[in-house]
């Protein structure tokens, strides 16, 4: 192998070949156009050699910066030719790769574009060394690929240490300060680069105390973090308090328009890219669940957002500042609110006014992370506003990683939806920044994270494929689920040395290709949501919510369910949408089953386009999904042997309680609806 270039990334790439062929043989040089700062040679690796000096012996991979130094002679003449019709620019973290006379050649434009380039041959496998390819150029869809931990520094007492987290303690922070297991962050560096991902925010959006000091006297500690990962392309985001210059700077107010808070974020902000030069920006949580806001002073979020970034343009950070604004001490006796208006009504009207480097971070859907939402209106009625589409990797709605749930076809639901109907853009062409009507206006892809310091990141083995699928889906939010968990499958499960070889690939496609539709047969129907135990989430609460402050209700009562949002008998939510949505859901002839009672009320009589009633629905589905969790059950038992022992055990144990709270579910919800609706089951099956 042949490593050329100089810089840290470069630096990065040539380690990574080292380890490989210190694991596997081989051998690597490095050369350099311009300084390097490779340190001394490691392990396995020759030491950097001049610009232009022939590598000794034949090399079979070749992995380069382009500049305006001549490439190595080891590039086979007609690699560095731009593949047919792309010849632009690779940017900041593209690269082109291709097979030529027996040579595989990786080349970027800039040293990211090298790690990328590196990690898409360990996709490609053996592959990338068989037959010519063809030059093919790659770069990424959206340009920040994000991840938002919910980690508190010191545990919390509600919420444990990290908030809505189901993969132990946080893998950052560790009793009231940083995670001194450097190795272990390092490899998770490596692993989201190894996805996709290039920006991190490192701990919670509900900032407590403890944790708002990061930005101030705790910086060396997010310092600390960001020298670990910039190794591996990965921006630091700091989630920040609205209230910082009253809690943190000793400042009578926090209003956006006093020059007081202004300088003060203006100078805070100068100290924090004094310590971490590339620091990436702040995010915010402000008016929305207790968090302070602008609202406090009479001012509006978009002089909120403004404020932070302006005193984070100068030094080429961003602010994203979330749209998950909504009154949350609501009376669920006055039906004239609807929560899922509220990030509209909000943010709508202010379409326009915010600062170039803000990122309006908006759930896709309008009420909260739901395994079955539409999508959120105000990607459509923000053309003027860079967006970012928040998705949650972490399953705190889908089974909190004990139940498997490949969640990785509903975002492509999400990001295949056109908000305007078709043939007009997707969601991933808006985010893509490809033009509209409006200016291109490019936004990214983010998501509440799902590692902790649980000893397989996620909990749950399976739910690796989620953190997967999101940086893939985030660099290619065109990619097909079922391919990406392809890709997963293969960089994860060695292939069997004994028996079946396609074994292990047909039984991870048999469990978690539908388990998202499983998942939602067995809980809340049709789209209507919040039938989960108020207290952690997990589990059914039918009722849980029925009469609280929080907003999220079904309205069953002995006639039907769901929630009427039209504009003739509703919230009007439905207005919300551009057409040919707004007529769309309207109609509840014309709205997708799936969606039914997201926005209808509806006897239980009522006839679905499926052909069955909406109680029957509920029956068959409910039924069904426990069978289908029996059978993920009993597939995944014939791994055992075939994969690792201590990774086989674990999701068995999370299958058996997958299934023991599928059957709950089923249970509480047709027996519910059978005792409102007095409908018997169709079929006759037991209701208790
Ligand atoms: C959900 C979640 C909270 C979280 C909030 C948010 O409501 O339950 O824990 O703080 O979303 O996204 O801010």
């Amino acid at each position: 192998v042949l490593v050329h270039g100089a810089g840290l990334l470069v630096d990065t790439v040539f380690a990574e070949v080292v380890r490989a062929c210190a694991g596997h043989g081989g051998r690597v040089d490095r050369s350099a156009a311009g300084p390097s700062s490779a340190a001394a040679p490691e392990h396995g690796a020759a030491p950097p050699r001049p610009e232009g000096e022939p590598a000794a012996g034949p090399v079979d991979l070749v992995l380069a910066l382009r500049g305006p130094h001549p490439l190595p002679p080891a590039v086979p003449p007609g690699a560095a030719a731009a593949p047919a019709g792309d010849d632009g620019p690779l940017g900041d973290e593209g690269f082109l790769s291709t097979r030529v006379d027996g040579v595989t050649v990786v080349l970027a434009d800039a040293p990211a574009g090298l790690l990328y380039g590196l990690f898409h041959l360990v996709r490609l496998g053996e592959a990338a060394f068989t037959g010519d390819r063809p030059a093919r150029a790659h770069r990424p869809a959206l340009r920040r690929r994000m991840l938002d931990h919910w980690d508190n520094v010191a545990v919390h007492p509600d919420m444990g240490q990290v908030e809505r987290g189901y993969a132990g303690g946080s893998i950052f922070w560790h009793d009231g300060g940083p995670n001194g297991d450097r190795d272990r962050l390092r490899a998770y560096g490596r692993l989201l680069a190894a996805t996709g991902v290039n920006a991190i925010s490192v701990n919670n959006v509900n900032v407590h105390a403890t944790e708002a000091r990061l930005l101030t006297d705790r910086l060396d500690d997010v310092a600390d973090l960001a020298d670990l990962l910039r190794p591996y392309g990965i921006r630091v985001h700091l989630s920040v308090t609205f209230a910082a210059p009253v809690v943190l700077g000793g400042l009578p107010t926090a209003d956006p328009l006093d020059d007081r808070v202004r300088d003060w974020w203006d100078e805070t902000t100068r100290r924090v890219y004094a310590r971490i030069p590339d620091f990436g920006g702040y995010l915010v949580k402000a008016d929305s669940e207790g968090q302070p806001g602008p609202a406090t002073y009479g001012r509006d979020h978009a002089d909120g957002a403004n404020l932070l970034a302006g005193a984070l343009a100068r030094h080429g950070g961003v602010v994203h500042w979330r749209a998950f604004v909504y009154d949350h001490r609501r009376d669920w006796r006055d039906r004239s609110i609807d929560r899922a208006r509220a990030a509209y009504d909000h943010f709508a009207p202010l379409d326009g006014r915010f600062a170039d480097n803000v990122v309006l971070q908006v759930k896709y859907g309008p009420v909260d992370f739901q395994p079955r939402e539409p999508v959120s209106p105000v990607i459509a009625a923000m053309p003027a506003t860079r967006l970012a589409v928040e998705l949650q990797v972490t399953q705190e709605y889908t089974g909190q990683q004990w139940h498997a749930c490949y969640l990785a076809p509903l975002w492509s639901e999400v990001l295949d939806f056109r908000p305007w109907g078709p043939p007009e853009r997707t969601v991933a062409d808006v985010l893509a920044g490809v033009p509209g009507p409006e200016p291109r206006r490019d936004g990214d892809l983010v998501a509440v994270a799902n590692v902790g310091d649980d000893r397989f990141w996620c909990g749950h083995p399976l739910a690796q494929a989620n953190l997967y699928a999101f940086g893939r889906l985030a660099w290619d939010p065109y990619l097909d689920p079922a391919a990406v968990l392809d890709e997963w499958i293969d960089l994860t499960f060695p292939a069997p040395t004994v028996g079946d070889p396609a074994l292990v690939r047909e039984t991870l496609h048999a469990v978690l290709d539908d388990s998202w539709r499983t998942y939602e047969r067995y809980t809340a129907p049709l789209g209507v949501g919040f039938m989960v135990d108020p207290d952690g989430h997990y589990g059914p609460g039918v009722d849980g919510y029925e009469y609280s402050r929080w907003g999220t209700y079904h309205y069953a009562d002995r006639d039907g369910v769901g929630v009427d949002r039209t504009r003739a008998t509703g919230t009007g939510f439905t207005g919300q949408y551009p057409p040919p949505w707004s007529q769309v859901y309207e109609s509840p002839e014309r709205c997708p089953d799936e969606l039914l009672l997201f926005f209808h009320h509806v006897p239980y009589g009522h006839v679905l386009h499926s052909g069955v009633t909406v109680i029957q629905h509920i029956y068959d589905t409910h039924f069904a999904g426990v069978e289908q969790v029996g059978a993920m059950r009993d597939r995944w038992g014939r791994l055992a042997g075939v994969v690792d022992q201590g990774v086989h055990d674990r999701v068995a144990e999370r299958l058996d309680e997958q299934l023991r709270c599928a059957i709950e579910w089923r249970d509480q919800i047709n027996t519910y609806f059978f005792r409102k609706s007095g409908v018997p089951d169709a079929r006759g099956r037991r209701i208790y």
